[in-house]
């Protein structure tokens, strides 16, 4: 090879290494360029789903952590496995360029510029290196999930001190939840507001909605009650006529408490194809508190693909009955592949009165049924991908009455939608009180499981 053919090889290596390492040119419009020129404080894009939230914000880090060597940031989200599908994909698919190594592989744990510059990444859960120092920077994804001491951990890290980038910045993209959320409330929070209408692949320059935006908006069109609310048109409200009064403060737990293994545990299916099939694994306390901690909730799948995997789960637990919807075939295909179950109680009002006893603060001032964050074993994209709820918890406040002529919640039978999780849920609980004598009197103690499977079915 001749020396001016390798001259003309390193040199167009290079070029191409240049054109690889510019930062992408992307367009913004509306919030989504406000944010652009942040460089300080507690900022919050809030909106509707797919305005171009995350990419901003991400677009955002990227440039901050180019223009800013040896800047130390953090891309964090209430749960660790909820990242790597959503942000971390954007990341990786619109704002990445070649020139930035990623250590921990198909699960980031962070990222690194030839500038020295340092993204690393974390949920609450499992924060990792997130929170081993001080940060210029931190961008919390769907802030909504986190509480209010969440978001303090790092608004006390990120203070400049790290200094790179001075005084530090806040930054986190959500979409909007109840009116009375602290996101809401915080004075700190500059909050900017994002439309559909900014996103360059939904709308174009003219503010024409394109075949993109079509498909979007169709999708979103399709939701109903307060998830259409949100994440339709972007608006901060409760469901109206919410069946559950579930309390994320109350009801929502991060862990399991001590000695939770040696519980009693109950199963409860509720059958789906179109609609997800879930089973709820449920963990019972000495006093009787319900604790939903596992379950699957996937649409698209076999029966016998559930049975596989009820049974893997649950490998090395000792379950004592599982309760299932009637559906005969999908019971008969359970039973085939060692799943059994017995009839649930299926009377929706009993059911639901059954839950909200137990969603009450007892005597000692705490609710009988809880809900683990994370439970759900993996999130079905194809029900994230129509916005729909992906775990029972994400049903919990939308579920809901209809509403009369007169606009009243008509409170006999909810709305027909949102209510798998909600159905397994109220299986699990009449099967859990019959024990107890507070449902079916002549049952005493699960113990007896067979005179209880007697009277069952
Ligand atoms: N500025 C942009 N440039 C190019 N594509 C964009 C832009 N903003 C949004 N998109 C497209 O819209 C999709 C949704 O954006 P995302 O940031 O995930 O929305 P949100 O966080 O608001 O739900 C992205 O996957 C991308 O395809
Ligand atoms: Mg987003």
């Amino acid at each position: 090879m001749t020396l001016s053919l390798v001259f003309a090889q390193v040199v167009t290596a290079r070029a191409l290494q240049m054109v690889a390492n510019r930062p992408p040119k992307m367009k913004f419009r509306g919030a989504a360029l406000a944010l652009q020129s942040v460089r300080d404080g507690e900022v919050v894009i809030s909106g509707p789903s797919e305005t171009g939230k995350t990419i901003a914000a991400l677009a955002l880090v990227d440039r901050l952590a180019r223009e800013n060597p040896k800047l130390r940031g953090a891309i964090v989200r209430k749960m660790r496995v909820d990242m790597d599908a959503t942000v971390l994909d954007i990341f990786k698919r619109h704002i990445q360029r070649p020139d930035v190594t990623v250590f921990g592989g198909s699960k980031p744990e962070w990222y690194e510029y030839p500038n020295g510059s340092i993204l690393y990444v974390g949920g609450m859960d499992r924060p990792g290196r997130v929170l081993s120092g001080s940060l210029d920077l931190v961008y919390v994804n769907q802030a909504e999930e986190l509480s209010l001491p969440d978001w303090e951990t790092f608004t006390t890290r990120v203070t400049g001190r790290a200094g790179a980038l001075q005084p530090g910045l806040m930054l986190g993209d959500c979409n909007p939840g109840p009116p009375t959320h602290w996101l809401k409330a915080r004075p700190q929070i500059a909050m900017l507001e994002s439309r559909h209408e900014d996103n360059p692949a939904l709308y174009d320059d003219d503010g024409q909605i394109m075949e993109q935006g079509r498909r979007t908006m169709t999708v979103l069109d399709a939701l109903t009650g307060v998830r259409k609310e949100r994440l339709r048109f972007g608006r901060w409200v409760s469901a109206e006529g919410a069946v559950y009064a579930f309390d994320p403060a109350l009801h929502l737990i991060d862990e399991m408490p001590l000695g939770w293994q040696n519980w009693r545990k109950v199963r409860a299916v509720d059958f789906g194809y179109t609609n997800p099939f879930v089973c709820q694994w449920w963990a019972i306390d000495p006093d009787g508190r319900m604790y939903l901690y596992r379950e699957i909730y996937v649409s698209g799948r076999l029966v016998e693909d559930h049975a596989e995997q009820i049974k893997s789960l649950s490998m090395g637990e000792q379950i004592e009955y599982t309760v299932a919807d009637h559906d005969a075939e999908d019971r008969a295909t359970l039973e085939r592949h060692g799943v059994t179950t017995l009839k649930a109680k299926k009377e929706i009002g009993v059911g639901i009165q059954a839950v909200e006893k137990r969603l009450a603060k007892a005597g000692d001032g705490r609710p009988r049924l809880f809900i683990l964050r994370g439970a759900t074993v993996e999130i079905d994209p194809a029900l994230r991908d129509r916005h729909l709820p992906t775990s029972t918890l994400e049903e919990e406040d939308v579920y809901s009455w209809p509403k009369g002529a007169d606009g009243k919640s008509l409170k006999e039978i909810p709305i027909d939608a949102n209510n798998h999780g909600m159905d397994a849920k109220r299986y699990a609980v009449r099967s859990v009180d019959a024990g107890t004598g507070d449902d079916w009197g002549a049952v005493s103690g699960l113990g007896h499981v067979e005179e209880f499977k007697s009277k069952w079915q």
